[in-house]
């Protein structure tokens, strides 16, 4: 087991943000969702301090709409590699390669109280190749150009999603926040330079590579079967069922601290719940 964050292993035991595991698991009761806020907070850190973030406040009356167009950027993104496509099968957003897209910037020129002002894409998930996210921006900044040209529509904002490799097993080798935020970053620029448009503001949406390295699940052990010289099963107290019901409880730990977020729930719940 590979430890992240906060995890230290001290006389056998498991401390997650200086909390006993066996300790939380005793009151909670397993399985038992724990996270580790510090790695959390760090790791959000980390993105904001690469991007930026700008809070809006939104004026609720009299305004008009800004929208994004999701579009599918003839991406495929693999766990390990990627493949560019003219691919259109996909549920979400408008494919380049059919001209669906330009028959969708035709008309939203007739709403007036709707503005384009964004570009979304998600590429896929577990994506360790940084190359597919360099080709996405291309992508999306050549049609910038062509919108603002063909459309006379200025596009402010390009999302590329999320989809941040994370570690899973000894196999994946995810790039690290900086690395990514590193390469990504300035390619916008680049291409705007190249292409002599403006510079839209680049958003991400990183969601596992946040939170994956930084949850972990507590069991408990019923049964050890050693079978001599071949191998030795360990079974626990969950597995594929975690996610149906009861649902386990939710502990966010920092400094010697474990915070309920979420109680576990009792099979007087699921009753009520049917009532
Ligand atoms: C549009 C969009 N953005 C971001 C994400 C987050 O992906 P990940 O958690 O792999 O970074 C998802 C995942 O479903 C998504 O659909």
């Amino acid at each position: 087991m590979k430890l992240h964050g906060t995890m230290s292993v001290k006389n056998r035991n498991l401390y997650i943000g200086g909390v006993k595991c066996e300790k939380i698991a005793k009151k909670y009761s397993t399985p038992l969702y724990v996270f580790d806020e510090k790695l959390i907070r760090q790791n959000c850190r980390e993105y904001v301090n690469y991007f930026k973030v700008k809070e809006k406040i939104c004026k609720r009356h009299d305004i008009t709409q800004n929208i994004y167009f999701r579009i599918t950027p003839g991406i495929e993104a693999h766990t390990h590699e990627y493949i560019k496509t003219g691919q259109i099968d996909s549920k979400f957003g408008f494919a380049l390669a059919n001209g669906y897209l330009y028959e969708a910037l035709g008309k939203i020129r007739d709403y007036k109280n709707i503005s384009l002002i964004g570009l979304h894409a998600h590429i896929g998930y577990q994506i360790f190749e940084i190359d597919s996210y360099m080709d996405a921006v291309d992508i999306m900044m050549n049609l910038v150009k062509k919108i603002i040209e063909n459309f006379n529509i200025e596009i402010k904002e390009i999302d590329l999603g999320g989809g941040i490799g994370v570690y899973y097993t000894k196999y994946d080798s995810p790039k690290t926040i900086k690395e990514f935020c590193e390469s990504i970053i300035n390619r916008p620029e680049r291409a705007c330079q190249k292409l002599k448009i403006n510079k839209p503001i680049l958003i991400i949406e990183p969601g596992r590579s946040i939170v994956a390295n930084a949850g972990s699940t507590l069991y408990t052990i019923v049964s050890i079967k050693d079978i001599k010289d071949i191998r030795t099963y360990v079974s626990v107290d969950g597995g594929m069922t975690d996610n149906k019901i009861p649902k386990p409880a939710v502990v966010f730990i920092e400094n010697g601290k474990a915070k309920l977020i979420c109680k576990r729930q009792t099979y007087k719940d699921l009753i009520s719940l049917e009532l």
